[in-house]
């Protein structure tokens, strides 16, 4: 079966991303980040590392990182951010829809706020799913669809018009927890709670979870 092309050049978004990075940690988001990360050990893999915000809060019980960045300036930021890591982390070219890594080869996957970017989240969590040994982990932190009816509606109709552009391919109004679900991991914590990166849109409505692949 063929799958939709995966080109990831979004060069305004980086260089927006990266002056979003202080006001981000202003508000408290590292807190989220560690919650995410707790625990950890082995080899992981982080899909879409951005600039490695992860990378200071990974525990020293984490053996190695890959980290899978496809935009360029994002992924010299990392490359950057991976050399004082408290951990070994690799930092390399890639896109979800093909993870540049063997079956089953790593004990946890990462995805923070990425599943919302990926142009099919079934695709990319179906080769989360590959890399991960059964057993394994789904660590996510997104940001997702409104409980609410009048919010969704206002995701949708900025998903359906000019947000995905100025974004970076970003949604606003993506079920996240049910395509994980869907994918073969179940889901055996998470909470929601809104955060508020920056800019006063309503992406708010957040998850961080864990995941066990089957
Ligand atoms: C909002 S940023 C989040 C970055 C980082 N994960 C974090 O937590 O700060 C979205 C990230 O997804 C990446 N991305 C977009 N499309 C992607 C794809 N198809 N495959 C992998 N990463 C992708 C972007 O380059 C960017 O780094």
């Amino acid at each position: 079966m063929s799958q939709p092309e995966e080109k990831v050049h979004h060069p305004l978004f980086a260089r927006l991303y990266l002056r979003m990075t202080s006001s981000r940690k202003a508000r408290g988001e590292d807190e989220h980040r560690r919650d995410l990360l707790a625990g950890l050990s082995g080899r992981v893999i982080e899909v879409g590392a951005g600039n490695g915000l992860n990378f200071p809060l990974y525990p020293e019980t984490v053996e190695r990182v890959l980290a899978v960045e496809p935009e360029p300036l994002l992924r010299e930021a990392a490359i950057d951010g991976a050399a004082e890591a408290p951990v070994p982390i690799e930092v390399v070219d890639g896109v979800a829809g093909r993870l540049p890594a063997p079956d089953q080869s790593f004990d946890a996957g990462v995805a923070s706020l990425v599943l919302c970017s990926v142009p099919d989240q079934d695709l990319a969590l179906a080769e989360l799913r590959r890399v991960i040994r059964p057993g394994g982990e789904l660590r996510f932190y997104e940001h997702v669809i409104a409980d609410h009816g009048i919010a969704a509606r206002l995701q949708r109709l900025a998903d359906a018009t000019f947000w995905p552009r100025v974004a970076g391919g970003c949604h606003m109004a993506r079920d996240t927890e049910a395509a994980i679900e869907r994918a073969g991991f179940a889901i055996e914590d998470h909470r929601r709670f809104p955060f508020t990166p920056g800019a006063p849109v309503p992406s708010t409505p957040h998850v961080l979870g864990v995941a066990r692949r089957a």
